[in-house]
């Protein structure tokens, strides 16, 4: 039981808690044992009313545009960027500590954009907007592991292309895949639904997340660019990617080539990843030796496979990463950060 009467522990609000991100913060607020004084839930006025189970006590879902914030302590946001936009700095004046999920302020200067493994100590006090941002979901495992190269070996270029799965679209995305795998199983000329993903995601892949730049990039991709150096605190790091949604329920894939400033070891490599926290290096020689969606293993940790130094480049090597976009990628962080918080008594 994470509720407790103590009045230094922290009063919770889950703004988007009928969502996908929403259930996880959840269920890792009852796992990871996170202790509260109180919980509260908000969603649309669509779900106000619902009665949801957290930590074995019930608790009914409140209409955001009705909810006061005077009375929560930490406010986890989850409920997309334009609600954030409006409803997070309200919650901030009425004095919430908000840890965000969304793009609404990962740029903005007053804003933290934390990784904890990485930059906790990006986090001193307060923030000045009284936001701290989680990052995007394919970013926080990608500078999990690029931190390390830096240090060691420093980084020119990192080319990434991103295999994203159907969860990152939330609860809609996920049931429309199922939706539309079972229509073209059933009838290959079917129609298939294609609200979150267009064209339909159903076996398909589509190099499109997010919305189209001037740039002739997508949001998503110059989210990667932009966040990784901003956490990373290096402000001119080359990251270009190329973002593609795949048929895959939960948990994200990377391909990602990095070229250093000097030749690289690949025992030294392995053995580095190897030794940060939460963090698995599968190293086996063999079929089935790497991480994939389905048999990567432990959700809470970042899993890294066919690190392989090129032949006809020893500055460049090549890894690929899975991490489940709902836990890593969203709430594991969000209430990581949080633990953060709480044990440096910043709250
Ligand atoms: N899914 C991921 O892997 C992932 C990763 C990183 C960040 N994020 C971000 O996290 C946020 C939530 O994602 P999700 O995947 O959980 O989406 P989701 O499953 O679609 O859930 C959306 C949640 O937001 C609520 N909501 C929608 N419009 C609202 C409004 N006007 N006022 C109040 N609540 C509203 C929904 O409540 P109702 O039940 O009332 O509709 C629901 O609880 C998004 O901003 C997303 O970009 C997601």
């Amino acid at each position: 039981m994470t509720h407790v009467s103590d009045p230094t522990a922290p009063r919770i609000a889950l703004v988007g808690a009928t969502g996908a991100v929403g259930h996880t913060l959840i269920e890792l607020i009852e796992t990871r044992g996170l202790r509260h004084r109180d919980i509260r839930l908000a969603a649309s006025a669509r779900s106000a009313g619902r009665v949801m189970d957290v930590d074995g006590l019930t608790r009914t879902v409140e209409d955001l545009a009705e909810f006061d914030f005077s009375d929560t302590d930490l406010a986890f946001f989850s409920a997309g960027t334009s609600v954030s936009q409006q409803w997070a700095p309200k919650a901030a004046a009425q004095g919430a500590l908000v840890i965000d999920n969304t793009n609404a302020f990962r740029m903005d200067p007053d804003t933290p954009l934390v990784v904890p493994q990485v930059n906790a100590d990006a986090v001193t006090g307060r923030p000045v907007s009284g936001i701290i941002a989680n990052p995007n979901c394919s970013t926080i495992p990608l500078v999990r592991l690029l931190g390390t190269v830096e240090e060691r070996w420093g980084i020119r270029q990192v080319v990434v292309s991103t295999y994203q799965a159907a969860s990152g679209q939330g609860q809609h995305g996920i049931e429309e895949l199922q939706e539309g795998s079972e229509l073209a199983l059933r009838d290959p000329d079917a129609e298939l639904p294609s609200d979150r993903f267009r064209p339909a995601l159903a076996f398909n892949v589509v190099p499109f997340i997010d919305r189209l730049l001037d740039t002739g990039f997508t949001l998503e991709e110059q989210k990667m660019l932009q966040e990784s150096r901003k956490i990373l605190g290096l402000p001119h790091l080359d990251v270009t990617t190329t973002c593609v949604r795949v048929p895959v329920v939960n948990s994200h894939s990377e391909a990602v080539w990095v070229e250093a400033a000097a030749p690289v070891d690949r025992a030294e490599l392995v053995e580095r990843f190897a030794a940060l926290p939460e963090v698995t290096v599968h190293d086996r020689h063999a079929p089935g030796g790497f991480p994939t969606p389905l048999t990567a293993g432990d959700p809470d940790h970042v899993h890294v496979g066919r690190i392989r130094v090129a032949p006809h480049n020893p500055r460049g090597f090549w890894l690929w990463l899975v991490a489940d976009n709902l836990r890593i990628g969203a709430a594991l962080n969000a209430v990581q950060i949080a633990e953060n918080i709480l044990e440096r008594e910043l709250l």
